[in-house]
């Protein structure tokens, strides 16, 4: 095949191409004729949060975020609120209850803020859901088809780990702004902020992975279910017990669609002389949930600057970890000057592929669960495995300070 690769309408709209994607995100060359599970790429991240309208925006104007939908109760949603906002091919979906009986807020009693649906879109729904029904898969709402004066989308959903899902969903025959029953924010009843930006002013322009963390001995079921159910293929990076095996530990595995769009790590808790920061998020999570957001940009240290003096807090890096000369060795050369990446705190990985850098923001919430990471690539394909050590420091620290280790 050639390397003509299909691009979701908000990859276009991102001016987004496969030679763009394969820098930011590490796209690779994939068959889809053979791919039992085909899939286009991201559709949204949609969280459940205790306060939708403040979060749209802190979101615009914390993370530079533009509001494009809403829908609410002067849009016919009576019992739930929600905003859509976008950077980039990026696109975010901030949802709460408005009736006190409104489901999503036992779901948000019991998580608190997180994200409860990683949707996905597909060229065709029944497929997907045929196949990942017959490999297992739990189906949460069989397809079926929503339609406005703007085309008609199909989708449908299926159970994931803990209570989140993934929605498969269709909107090739739909203009709309999200979904049928959205409108567009220009016509919604809530202001815009005027800080939202514009492809100059993106801090990031795609995801690049959502890492999942699941109980103690249930990273293998969730791998094996991706790669039965979605046709998704192990990444070779592995992180296990060798790591950290001062501190508490993680083991981690990565999945991915077949061009890599869409990556899922997983990680579960390993024994530890301490309990481990996966122990302490299925603890507040009440169970197996989201644990990051890995955000790809094309200049970490922009978005570092911005998001720090926009009161964002990121995780600190021992200065061990810059001056260290087996570390510095390792790093090599790399576009920011280490001075530049050690008073920031951004991390550096490097493989036979290039190299990455990255660095993780504190949980955003109030809960010790979710954050996000800002991921800068340049040829590796990894995660920061190398950086596991460094990152296990950090988040521990945080951690004792906060009387859970
Ligand atoms: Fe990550």
């Amino acid at each position: 095949m050639g390397s003509e690769q299909t691009l979701t309408e908000q990859e276009r709209f991102a001016r987004l191409d496969p030679e763009r994607l394969r820098r930011l995100v590490g796209l690779v060359e994939h068959d889809p004729a053979g791919d039992p599970f085909p899939l286009t790429g991201w559709d949204a991240l949609v969280w459940v949060v205790g306060n939708a309208a403040q979060a749209a925006a802190y979101y615009q104007l914390v993370y530079g975020m533009e509001l494009v939908a809403y829908a609410g109760p002067e849009t016919g949603s009576r019992d739930e609120v929600s905003y859509v906002l976008r950077s980039g091919a990026v696109r975010f979906v901030l949802t709460g209850g408005v009736n006190p009986a409104s489901p999503l807020l036992a779901h948000h009693r019991r998580h608190g803020d997180g994200i409860i649906d990683i949707a996905m879109e597909v060229p065709d729904v029944d497929r997907c859901v045929s196949h990942a029904r017959s490999h297992g898969a739990v189906v949460r709402q069989e397809p079926h088809e929503l339609a406005d004066e703007h085309g008609s989308v199909r989708l449908a959903t299926i159970a994931t780990y803990g209570d989140t899902r993934h929605s498969l969903i269709d909107r090739s025959r739909y203009t709309g702004p999200y979904l049928p029953g959205y409108v567009a924010a220009e016509d919604a009843p809530v202001p815009r902020v005027a800080a939202a930006t514009g492809e100059h002013e993106w801090l990031f322009q795609a995801l690049d992975h959502v890492v999942g963390n699941v109980e103690l001995g249930r990273m293998d079921h969730w791998v094996d279910f991706y790669r039965r159910v979605m046709g998704f293929t192990n990444l070779a990076e592995f992180v296990g017990g060798e790591i950290a095996t001062r501190f508490s530990a993680l083991m981690s595995k990565v999945v991915a669609s077949g061009d890599h769009r869409v990556k899922f790590p997983l990680n579960e808790p390993a024994a530890g002389r301490r309990r481990s920061q996966i122990d302490e998020f299925l603890q507040f999570y009440a169970g197996p949930g989201v644990q990051h957001v890995a955000l790809a940009t094309d200049d970490i240290v922009r978005a570092v600057d911005v998001l720090r003096s926009r009161g964002v807090g990121f995780l600190a890096t021992p200065d061990a970890y810059y001056t260290d000369p087996a570390l510095r060795a390792r790093i090599g050369e790399v576009r920011v000057p280490v001075d530049e990446l050690r008073s920031r705190g951004i991390l550096v990985d490097r493989d036979e592929d290039g190299y990455l850098l990255q660095i993780f923001t504190r949980p955003i919430g109030d809960r010790p669960t979710v954050f996000f990471e800002l991921i800068e690539r340049h040829g590796s394909l990894g995660f920061g495995k190398g950086n596991f050590q460094a990152l296990f420091e950090a988040i521990e620290r945080e951690q004792a300070k906060r009387g859970n280790f």
